[in-house]
């Protein structure tokens, strides 16, 4: 079992864009929000069409609604592929929720009611999606507030239900786990064990703030250590995943950035083998370079 492995990189914000360009930083490769460049022309385009010579591109979508009963927004897959046969990223992602439904738009990730009848419903979606777009795709999980009386299994169980059913893959994203496993009283380290590795094919990390006794999943601040220690587990589990950090508010200077990032790099250093740690595949116009799974 192989994954290809990228390294380790960050979400490309519009603030860095100028930074990104003069001073070509040492990040392995950025992560984008698709909906961002879902636009004919203007800036982000602009920057992106530069950067991208320079580094690998993965996308990362917030509107494809995946859990919704209303019918696949078709306009919004045919955006979505334009921009990924411009891209050419390395993979696309969005995230097991629904958004809306009678093409109501909340604007937000919304959790799904974890129990058959809604994995039965999410997989024939993502195969639709995938059948589409002509590519597997990754779904990440969310970090939730609220749960469903009409749950009938843990998140974990249901997540990897459906990543093994609709065959795709899975974005992991170690900070919902820790948020949603602090509001709703579970053990994250239960959700990573579950977990199958050969589905795994990426990592977020970001902060958090606290409010009252729920935990916000803000991406304004540094991520904490506890989140920093599941990361350990998740690499000495799953050996090497290329790892980003989310950055959405409070921006910090891109060389702020660069050196939380080291610290994942740190972490990765002291849990992979050698070989697992024969990073840095490249630029786009280098081969893919392909990693073993087992820690
Ligand atoms: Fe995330």
């Amino acid at each position: 079992m192989t994954r290809p492995f990228l390294g380790f990189g960050l979400g490309l914000r519009t603030e860095h864009y100028t930074h990104v360009l003069q001073h070509k930083p040492d990040v392995d490769w950025f992560e984008i929000i698709s909906e961002n460049y879902m636009v004919p022309g203007g800036k982000p385009l602009h920057y992106l069409d530069q950067i991208r010579r320079d580094y690998p591109i993965v996308m990362h979508g917030v509107s494809m609604s995946i859990g919704s009963t209303d019918p696949l927004n078709l306009d919004y897959l045919k955006n979505l592929k334009q921009l990924i046969e411009r891209v050419q990223p390395r993979w696309i992602s969005d995230h097991l929720c629904w958004t809306g439904v009678n093409r109501t738009n909340s604007h937000d990730l919304l959790p799904l009611p974890y129990n058959e009848e809604t994995i039965r419903h999410v997989v024939e979606q993502i195969k639709q999606v995938q059948d589409y777009l002509g590519q597997r795709i990754l779904v990440e999980n969310l970090s939730s507030y609220v749960t469903y009386k009409d749950s009938e299994m843990t998140e974990w169980d249901f997540i990897d239900e459906i990543v093994q059913r609709a065959d795709c893959y899975l974005l992991l994203d170690i900070n919902n786990i820790f948020v949603s496993a602090h509001n709703h009283h579970f053990d994250p380290l239960d959700y990573i064990n579950a977990m199958d590795g050969a589905r795994v094919m990426q990592f977020h990390l970001a902060g958090h703030s606290y409010h009252d006794d729920m935990i916000i999943d803000t991406h304004d601040h540094d991520v904490c250590d506890p989140v920093w220690s599941l990361y350990q587990v998740a690499l000495k589990k799953f050996g090497a995943v290329s790892t980003m950090i989310e950055r959405d508010d409070h921006i910090p200077a891109f060389p702020e950035l660069r050196r939380e990032l080291a610290i994942a790099e740190g972490i990765a250093a002291r849990v992979l083998n050698p070989q697992q740690r024969k990073i840095r595949p490249a630029k786009p116009q280098s081969e893919e370079v392909i990693y073993g799974l087992t820690a």
